[in-house]
């Protein structure tokens, strides 16, 4: 089970862009893939930078301190120095509005 929070209008996410956000209490990287919504948490695993000031490209996001790619779908480590998966956290909509759970 999961506590949804409210984390902003559909419309706020672009395409391909990732924005900071807080879901209870945590602070949450959410990215839009298409049509799609992501949230992972907004702390890479290999040192203390936030993944929500990185670069989003091939559906990975790049951490802004060494260059490390994580799987935005999955959170999933996807290239050194970073080795570590990132927490990922379900995502929904509801008449409008971005909700990410946090179990
Ligand atoms: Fe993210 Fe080093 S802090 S790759």
């Amino acid at each position: 089970m999961s506590d949804w929070f409210d984390v902003g209008d559909a419309g706020d996410f672009a395409d391909g862009e990732v924005a900071p956000a807080m879901a209870g209490g945590q602070p949450v990287a959410v990215f839009r893939i298409g049509e799609e919504l992501f949230a992972l948490k907004d702390l890479c695993t290999h040192g203390n930078a936030r993944l929500s000031d990185g670069y989003v490209e091939d559906g990975c996001v790049e951490c802004p301190l060494h260059q490390g790619l994580f799987d935005i779908r999955s959170g999933a480590a996807r290239c050194a120095p970073v080795t570590e998966a990132v927490r990922s956290f379900p995502v929904r909509v509801v008449a409008g509005r971005v909700e990410v759970g946090m179990a």
